[in-house]
């Protein structure tokens, strides 16, 4: 990947009285690093950067943001126009394969996904052993990372079988998500179906019971379908990076994406979306008092924080939220439902955006402040909203970590520090202790 990052000038390093020219490095559409590859063995200097906020960790062809702007482009292509014109299973494959697919490979990787859409029979005792409330997130990374027990393929060359592991993880954590629901409710399973597509599927899984056969909506399945495409990837965030670092350690693409799995649940990440609903609810209860709770974002010394609202990448509004926003009316008139939630949120949305706080500091609604909106209407639990997310991410860390293993400039990733410790100190044995 390293050979499309061109060489352009030159940063000039002034350190004492020596002199250091460390190339500035140039993306395909003009972002620029400083290539810092050689600092330490040049000036036996480490750059310090908390949060890696100021540092690029690989460079990479899948996802471009322009946080300026407010653009996402997935291997080119504007999130807007894939979001209205795709189907998820389109854009999974455009992440993964870097075209979109034509009739004859749709069809051959809709075929993959029904292929690998059962979970091994063995598998499914594991869920009679968690408890009732135990998060779904957490089911999801131990069955994620089980999978590599009963599909060892990958323990050979892990890019040998990646369109086969790529089709069994995508198909399979449908599956696991929709049993975890299941079981979490005491009610039977229901098995995959292959006459439904992969969202149609995936709700049928989670809504069907032998009681009250499900009707798979056309309209909510178009829903799902732009909110997994919405979520597919987004660049080098939290859980794609942890994707990447455990990757790098040479470890299969199973273990790789549980680790992504459990990045992502952080409420700071794609944790966020259930945090959203938790927030709204707390204000519903208080009297919809939404100014309070700006009001408590504000104040430094409240921990309390928007959730849903601000972004490291985007300065303005993330064109996913613009997007998931208008999407909310159209499911709510579809199911039917009135969510007071959602006029809490449009309040709080229109006092941050004239508050000179959240201007000052470019806080703007993000991608997890209405989604859970559309999920609730839809009948999802709030618990499930990050697995929702986990769903639809999956393809991006599995795009990701195969860029990250095909790239031969491809090292094992382990960050130095500044050590703020003790200085060395002489060894007392127990009895000289105070
Ligand atoms: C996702 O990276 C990705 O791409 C992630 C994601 C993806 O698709 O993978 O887009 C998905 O994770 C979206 C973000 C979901 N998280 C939330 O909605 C949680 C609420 N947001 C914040 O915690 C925060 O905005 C972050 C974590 C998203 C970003 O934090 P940063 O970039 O580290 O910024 P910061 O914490 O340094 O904040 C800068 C200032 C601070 O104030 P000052 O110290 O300058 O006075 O803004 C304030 C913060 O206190 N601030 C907020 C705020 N977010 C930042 N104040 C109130 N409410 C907020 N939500």
């Amino acid at each position: 990947m390293t050979e499309t990052v061109k060489n352009t000038t030159h940063a000039q390093l002034i350190i004492g009285d020596k002199q250091y020219q460390l190339p500035i490095l140039k993306g395909s559409q003009g972002d620029k690093a400083i290539d810092i590859s050689r600092l330490h063995k040049e000036t036996g200097l480490f750059t310090y950067d908390i949060g890696s906020k100021n540092s690029a960790t690989c460079s990479s062809s899948i996802t471009y943001l322009d946080g300026n702007k407010g653009i996402l482009r997935y291997r080119g292509y504007d999130i807007e126009d894939l979001a209205e014109k795709c189907l998820f299973i389109e854009v999974a494959y455009l992440l993964i394969h870097n075209k979109l697919p034509n009739r004859e490979e749709l069809e051959d990787f809709r075929i993959l996904l029904e292929e690998y859409a059962l979970l091994h029979e063995d598998m499914i005792h594991f869920f009679d052993h968690f408890p009732p409330n135990a998060s779904p997130m957490a089911i999801l990374s131990v069955m994620v990372n089980s999978l590599a027990n009963y599909y060892p393929e990958m323990g050979g060359d892990p890019l040998l079988n990646i369109n086969d592991t790529a089709g069994r993880l995508i198909s399979k954590i449908r599956t696991i998500a929709a049993f975890s629901y299941k079981k979490s409710i005491g009610h039977p399973l229901v098995y995959p179906r292959n006459d439904l597509s992969y969202c149609g599927n995936f709700l049928n899984m989670m809504f069907d019971t032998p009681v009250r056969p499900y009707t798979v909506q056309p309209e909510v399945v178009a829903a799902m379908n732009k909110l997994l495409i919405l979520h597919a990837d987004h660049e080098q965030n939290c859980s794609t990076s942890a994707v990447r670092l455990v990757g790098s350690a040479g470890v299969n693409l199973y273990a790789s994406i549980s680790a992504g799995i459990n990045a992502l649940w952080g409420p700071l990440h794609g944790g966020a979306n259930e945090a959203v609903i938790q927030m709204l609810e707390a204000i519903h209860r208080d009297g919809n008092d939404y100014k309070k709770y700006v009001a408590k974002a504000k104040d430094k010394n409240d921990p309390f924080r928007l959730s849903g609202f601000g972004h490291r990448v985007y300065r303005t509004y993330d064109p996913r939220g613009t997007i998931i926003k208008k999407a909310c009316d159209g499911i709510l008139a579809v199911m039917n439902v009135s969510d007071p939630l959602l006029e809490i949120a449009q309040n709080l949305e229109e006092i941050a955006r004239n508050d000179d706080y959240f201007i000052s500091r470019n806080l703007y609604p993000n991608v997890d402040f209405y989604s859970g909106i559309i999920y609730r209407a839809i009948g999802i639990p709030t618990d499930m909203f990050t697995v929702m997310f986990a769903l639809g991410r999956l393809p991006g860390w599995i795009a990701q970590w195969k860029e990250m293993r095909e790239d031969p400039a491809t090292k094992i990733v382990r960050p130095r520090q500044i050590y703020t410790g003790e200085q060395a100190r002489i060894f007392q044995p127990l009895g000289e202790r105070f």
